[in-house]
């Protein structure tokens, strides 16, 4: 029996063109091949992909109660990139790019994710890929995934800003290729979380709200809507809402932070490499940059996963812990968007170190045991 594939749901025509197999018109076949038109990529360019993109809109009933007035949010859940950040939308672009060339070698300095993506990429490529990262201050899972990605892992006594200095030089003084978000492929690849946001809503949300480290992610969402509605796909463009962590917080402050601070290690930048860009973006999009505290983080954290059942790390709640500290600005009936950066299992130790919850633990190996703790 010749089984007949179901019709192709009626969809924007950029996302259909990602869909493009003759078994399964579905088959989601990554961001670039989805967005090509859009992307500085021709058909010389070898596409290294690890089927990125197309991650979901997933509503927060929760998170829009604490704000009501007829607020609706949405999560974009980056988190649920191939190796578990959004920073696989700019590898895939990156290390593409970096083939395309006849790179050999590509090195990046790093909080944690963009070392395991720079990994997965390069050595998908053939590539070899070299990380530096602050000693200290890289959460398990992104450590764990470099490692086994096989990088060259230099673990520095330095912060993340010194690591950016170092690979900089690097790359201009060794045949190394820079995949930070300096090379502008990776905001090109970034960009396009924009335009799934908008092909899910059929129009931009009235609000972005997002995690600020090292502030290219900013500028990278903010070219997507700016690209999308040019192009005739949107009718406007949301206002960039960009959270920092209070301890790791430059552009707030309006200097350099020598020594930062927080929880939310990914985010714990003291000099970000597209500050001004990010200035640009916010003040272009009539969007604000604030200050949120490690504890406002810790509880936002704690609402996604315990009451959305939506686990991120601890830095993509920034942007849900700057929604609910400005939430009494947000427009009545608007839509707003928190990009969800990273997924929880990155940083277990901080799950388990700052949940509200408790194992059972020493309990007696017997029915009446196991039910007595149980409440029955
Ligand atoms: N959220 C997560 C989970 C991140 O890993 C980062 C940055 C950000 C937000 C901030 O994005 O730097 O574009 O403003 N992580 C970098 C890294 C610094 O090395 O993985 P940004």
């Amino acid at each position: 029996m010749v089984l007949s594939p179901s019709p192709a749901p009626v969809s924007l025509a950029n996302r259909d063109a990602g869909r493009n197999s003759n078994r399964n018109p579905l088959r989601w076949r990554g961001l670039i091949e989805t967005y090509r038109d859009f992307l500085p990529v021709s058909d010389s360019t070898p596409v290294v992909t690890l089927l990125e993109g197309n991650t979901p809109l997933i509503p927060a009933p929760a998170i829009a109660a604490r704000i009501s007035r007829g607020v609706k949010v949405f999560l974009k859940y980056d988190g649920l990139n191939p190796t578990g950040s959004f920073k696989d939308r700019g590898m895939t672009m990156a290390i593409s790019k970096a083939k395309e060339a006849g790179d050999k070698a590509v090195i990046c300095a790093s909080t944690g994710n963009t070392s395991a993506s720079a990994a997965a990429y390069a050595r998908r490529a053939g590539i070899k890929a070299f990380v530096i990262v602050p000693d200290g201050y890289v959460a398990l899972g992104k450590m764990a995934q470099a490692l086994l990605y096989g990088a060259e892992v230099i673990a520095i006594d330095g912060n993340f800003d010194r690591c950016l200095e170092i690979v900089r030089e690097m790359s201009e003084n060794y045949p190394v290729t820079l995949v930070n978000s300096l090379n502008p492929y990776r905001l090109q690849g970034q960009k396009t979380g924009a335009f799934e946001i908008i092909d899910d809503l059929g129009d931009a949300p009235d609000w972005v709200c997002i995690p600020v480290g090292n502030a290219g992610n900013i500028c990278a969402y903010w070219m997507g809507f700016c690209e999308y509605q040019e192009q005739g796909n949107s009718t406007r463009r949301p206002q960039m809402m960009g959270f920092q962590a209070a301890g790791s917080a430059p552009i707030v402050m309006g200097h350099p932070i020598a020594s930062p601070q927080t929880i939310a290690t990914a985010i714990r930048v003291g000099n970000p490499a597209s500050w001004q860009k990010a200035i640009a973006a916010q003040q272009a999009s009539g969007g604000e940059i604030k200050a949120v505290t490690d504890e406002e983080i810790l509880e936002a954290y704690r609402i996604l996963a315990g009451e959305e059942g939506v686990f991120c790390e601890p830095a993509s709640a920034a942007s849900v812990a700057g929604l609910l500290q400005v939430k009494h600005t947000v427009p009545e009936g608007a839509t707003v968007v928190c990009i969800l950066t990273g997924n929880g299992l990155k940083d277990p130790d901080a799950a388990i170190e700052h949940s509200h919850n408790a194992i059972h633990s020493g309990v007696n190996s017997d029915l009446e045991s196991v039910a007595k703790v149980m409440g029955f």
